[in-house]
């Protein structure tokens, strides 16, 4: 079983950690059975599951739901669920209570974005609650940010986000996520902290990737990302099942005698 410490280790070793997004039991279990080493339970749900616009919208109860039933999928990779905006940037004791409840809905860890909590993350790593942090182009700040823009092009940004990844590590943060900045930045950071990075949109140098598991699936067609490379293409492939399915029922083929009782 794969824990926080197997992922801290994979860096030393040099083995590339290797994630991806879940919501549901059926796609975490197939994740979990093919050799994924995290299992994030991000809050992209809301784009990807619930086709909000943006991440802003999703619920604590909502994240629970999605953690729960991905939890009860998996048995080997780490569990690690992403906090919806508002549960941890309102007070420090709500952060806790916030994290606390994934736990107890089978995560292994909790992921948050930004710095600006710096002593909450700090506390929650005291009380035993493992946190991946996230920086860079962090999708809860998109009204900051005006748009899905690459992060950490100047060099003020550069050296901001390079501060933060520090911080995150000196906090006790297990791993960093570095979401759409340029390769050679996040190879810097990947070198200046002890702790893994895990890229999305951020080339090659970083100690794991991820991706959202719909868009390397080509299952959400509203908008890819450069950075997604499509591995499959399965809303083609289900528009034809389900147009061959009204067909055959239009057409009464389906059920046929193999299918009844
Ligand atoms: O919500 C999410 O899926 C994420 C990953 C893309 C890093 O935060």
């Amino acid at each position: 079983m794969i824990t926080v410490e197997t992922i801290r280790a994979m860096k030393k070793q040099r083995s590339k950690i290797v994630c991806l997004t879940a919501y549901d039991y059926p796609t975490a279990r197939i994740l979990d059975e093919s050799g994924i080493d995290i299992v994030l339970v991000g809050d992209s749900a809301a784009n990807v599951f619930a086709g909000e616009k943006t991440t802003l919208p999703i619920t604590m109860e909502e994240m629970l739901y999605h953690t729960k039933v991905v939890s009860h999928a998996v048995h080997n990779a780490l569990v690690i669920a992403d906090m919806p905006f508002l549960s941890f940037q309102v007070s420090e004791s709500e952060a806790i209570y916030n994290a606390g409840r994934f736990l107890k809905v089978g995560a292994s860890g909790v992921k948050l974005e930004g710095t600006v909590i710096a002593s909450t993350v700090k506390k929650l790593v005291d009380i035993g609650i493992p946190v991946m942090g996230h920086i860079g182009l962090v999708p809860q700040s998109i009204h900051k940010f005006g748009g899905y823009k690459l992060q950490g092009s100047t060099r003020p940004e550069a050296s901001k986000l390079l501060r933060e990844a520090r911080l995150l590590a000196y906090l006790g943060c297990f791993s960093i996520v570095l979401e759409k900045i340029p390769a050679t930045l996040a190879r810097r950071i990947t070198g200046s902290v002890n702790i893994p990075t895990i890229g999305i949109g951020a080339g090659v140098h970083c100690d794991g990737q991820i991706l959202v598991l719909q868009d390397m699936l080509g299952l959400f067609e509203d908008f890819t990302p450069k950075f997604v490379k499509k591995y499959a293409n399965l809303g083609p492939q289900i528009r034809r099942a389900v147009a061959a399915y009204r067909q055959d029922v239009k057409n009464g083929k389906y059920p046929d005698k193999k299918h009844s009782f």
